[in-house]
């Protein structure tokens, strides 16, 4: 059997990774392995392409994957994966139920013969583990399990004896859940070494909010809160909350001119890295022009910027720029200018949180013009804590 490929820190359990983009940071490095999660979430939240992505990463790390599937068919996983542009090969499909499993004559009497207690179901799945040593295990989902076992006990028992079986071997388990359950399975949290939780919200204008919360995490530091994440053709992808004391850097804090000289004097040299400036006014006042006009001190310096339209159209601002002698597609063609026009609809504000940190972080812009804060905060309704 091949270990699993983990990332060892010393001191620290090693971790193996999730496969989803912004996950492993939002739990400060990955799973740890061999354990057993549980990853809730209503219907259509993304908890089989969490599952896919999951297995896909270790597929490619060479290690074994089994995806126990109870609600589709392997057809049908094939299929949706196949949307995203993902093949299933290197992952083991089982089937659990066919048509044998739904027959009603296969239902057990009330009085259960001890071997018969664990269920059919239970068993078939300890079987293929035992025969294919799987060390990644999906199952999807808990709620059929709970429709197959009949009665609340026998589920519960289902549940631990699963858990007793994978504990005793080097498999690190998600078991999917779409919380169907009328009383919310608080057991099923206990038993789980770890919890992850997928919401969606439907809002009245724009496209649904997808959030993603760990409950909880036996031994791990991870970042709590509600994380956006965006479920798209390629899979799902987090949007870590942004927590600012977590990325300090240092810089020189010596004021740059604005470009203006009489502002540089009201400034008392102009603008100091590693500051905010918040330009207020009623419309029409100079906000933008302002705005711009420090932009292009920076970028004629050599710098790098980032402007993140959110009012007006980029044709819009590139013409007034340019009426008012302040030509930015020198900038946008050598690449030093970024100019992203954000659609508030589509955007929440975990994405853009990341979307300006990208840009800070990786494409090393000094100056990043949000246009306008107010935009920014009316695009994302409901969120007075931003
Ligand atoms: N190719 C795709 N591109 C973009 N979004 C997709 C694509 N395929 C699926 N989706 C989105 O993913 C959602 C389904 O995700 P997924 O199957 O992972 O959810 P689930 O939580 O497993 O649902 P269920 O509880 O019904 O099994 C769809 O509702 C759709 O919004
Ligand atoms: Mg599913």
């Amino acid at each position: 059997m091949t270990e699993p490929v983990t990332r060892r820190t010393p001191g620290k359990e090693p971790r193996i990774s999730t496969g989803v983009p912004g996950l492993d940071d939002v739990l400060c490095g990955g799973l740890t392995p061999s354990r057993l999660y549980l990853l809730e979430g209503t219907p259509g939240t993304g908890k089989t392409t969490i599952a896919l992505q999951f297995l896909r990463e270790g597929a490619a790390r060479d290690e074994r994957a089994l995806y126990v599937t109870l609600s589709e068919t392997s057809d049908e996983l094939r299929a949706a994966a196949a949307t995203h542009g993902w093949s299933l090969d290197g992952i083991d499909l089982y089937e659990l139920v066919d048509e044998m499993g739904l027959d009603p004559d296969s239902e057990q009497s009330i009085l259960h013969p001890s071997e018969l207690e664990l269920g059919e179901t239970v068993k078939d799945v300890i079987a293929r583990v035992g025969e294919t040593k799987p060390d990644r295990v999906v199952f999807d989902s808990l709620s059929e399990l709970r429709l197959l076992a009949q009665n609340p006990l026998r589920y519960r028992r289902q549940i631990l004896a699963l858990k007793r079986f994978f504990a005793k071997r080097a498999c690190t388990v998600l078991l999917l859940d779409d919380k169907t359950s009328e009383t919310g399975d608080v057991q099923l949290h206990s038993i789980a070494h770890g919890v992850i939780s997928l919401d969606q919200m439907a809002r009245e204008y724009g496209s649904e909010r997808r959030r993603l919360r760990i409950v909880k995490m036996r031994g791990i530091k991870f970042s709590g809160g509600h994380h956006d994440f965006a479920l798209e053709t390629g899979g799902i992808r987090v949007f870590p909350r942004l927590i600012a004391s977590e990325h300090h850097a240092a810089f020189d804090p010596v004021a740059k001119s604005t470009g203006s000289a009489e502002l540089d004097l009201l400034l008392g040299g102009g603008l100091v890295p590693g500051t905010n400036m918040l330009l207020l006014g009623p419309s029409g006042v100079g906000k933008t022009t302002t705005a711009v006009r420090c932009m292009k001190a920076a970028l004629e310096r050599g710098e790098t910027a980032t402007y993140y339209l959110f009012d007006e159209g980029l044709a819009t601002l590139m013409t007034r720029a340019a009426t008012l002698g302040m030509d930015l597609r020198p900038h946008v063609e050598s690449g030093r200018l970024t100019i992203t026009q954000i659609d508030p609809a589509e955007v929440s504000p975990g994405e853009f949180a990341t979307m300006a940190r990208e840009a800070v972080e990786k494409r090393g812009s000094s100056v990043v013009v949000i246009d306008s804060l107010n935009a920014y905060l009316h695009a994302m309704p409901g969120e007075e804590f931003l």
